[in-house]
């Protein structure tokens, strides 16, 4: 379905023309958040080979300390929506998964082949755990949209941890990073492409380099974006993003180590 051409993708990502050595990677660059989904079902067999796709992620160590708990009761569904902001995508996606760091799986393998699992409760090996999920997380919705599925990420599930904890029965150790919502985009999805930084801010060469000139080029690009979008008119990358970083940004999300220790990751 999002299948435009590299000259039309960079554009929307860029807003400049293509280089001509750019190599087409298709559905890899076309990538869209998608919230409006069509009611056709997903097959178990098409979520297996994306759990696989998801496994087939590298992980630190072979430790692969992630979970993925797909939430298909319509009850426990709308109990997760209202603790994760109500966002109508939850509800009509086809498939939802609360992807968690998991450091309970290793902890009883190390414990049953009688190691000291005692570097579990660290920020390491926490750091660690996250970013296995991540990595199968993504990896995940570019197999899901190499099919034309669509996704939507849920950061939301971590407003209300405890409760998110409860509903889904997570043992110690493990903590619900986000969710992901899956389906087949809706007929009428109005999901665009949305532009991004220009390469070069988050390439830098040989080393770090001010990122000022590329934010000021992003700020002026998505202007024009939001404004397109009937979002915010005349409020720059910048200004909305900057809501995001201050406190206010981050609502209920400010208690995370405590969280994190009540979880059972007391070194953290
Ligand atoms: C970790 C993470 C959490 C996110 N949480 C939400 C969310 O709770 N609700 C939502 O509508 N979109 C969420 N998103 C989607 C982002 O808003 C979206 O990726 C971003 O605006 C860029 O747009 P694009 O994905 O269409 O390129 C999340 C994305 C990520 C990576």
């Amino acid at each position: 379905m999002f299948d435009e051409p590299l000259k039309e993708v960079w554009s929307a990502r860029y807003g400049v023309e293509v280089p001509d050595s750019i190599p087409d990677l298709g559905p890899v660059l076309t990538h869209r958040s998608v919230r409006d989904f069509a009611p056709e079902p997903v097959s178990d067999g098409i979520i297996l080979g994306l759990i696989a796709a998801a496994q087939s992620a590298a992980t630190s160590s072979n430790l692969q300390m992630w979970t993925a708990i797909s939430v298909q009761d319509p009850t426990r569904r709308r109990a997760i929506n209202a603790v994760a902001g109500d966002q109508k995508q939850i509800s009509g996606a086809a498939w939802f998964f609360a992807f968690c760091a998991d450091l309970h799986r290793i902890g009883a393998a190390a414990s049953a082949a009688g190691e000291d699992p005692s570097a579990l409760g660290t920020a390491e090996m926490y750091t660690s755990a996250v970013v296995d999920a991540a990595l199968a997380g993504e990896r995940f919705t570019v197999a899901a949209e190499s099919l034309g599925l669509g996704c939507c990420y849920i950061g939301a599930l971590r407003n209300h941890p405890r409760e998110v904890a409860r509903i889904l029965e997570l043992p110690p150790n493990v903590v619900g990073l986000f969710g992901l919502c899956l389906g087949w985009p809706a007929e009428d999805s109005t999901a665009q492409m949305k532009p991004r930084l220009r390469p070069e801010a988050v390439w830098h060469r040989e080393r770090y380099s001010d990122p000022s000139p590329h934010i000021s080029e992003y700020d002026a690009r998505m202007v024009e974006f939001y404004e397109s979008q009937g979002m915010n008119p005349g409020v720059n990358w910048s200004q909305r993003s900057g809501r995001r970083v201050g406190i206010e940004g981050i609502g209920t999300r400010t208690d995370w180590g405590e969280i994190l220790r009540e979880r059972g990751l007391d070194q953290t």
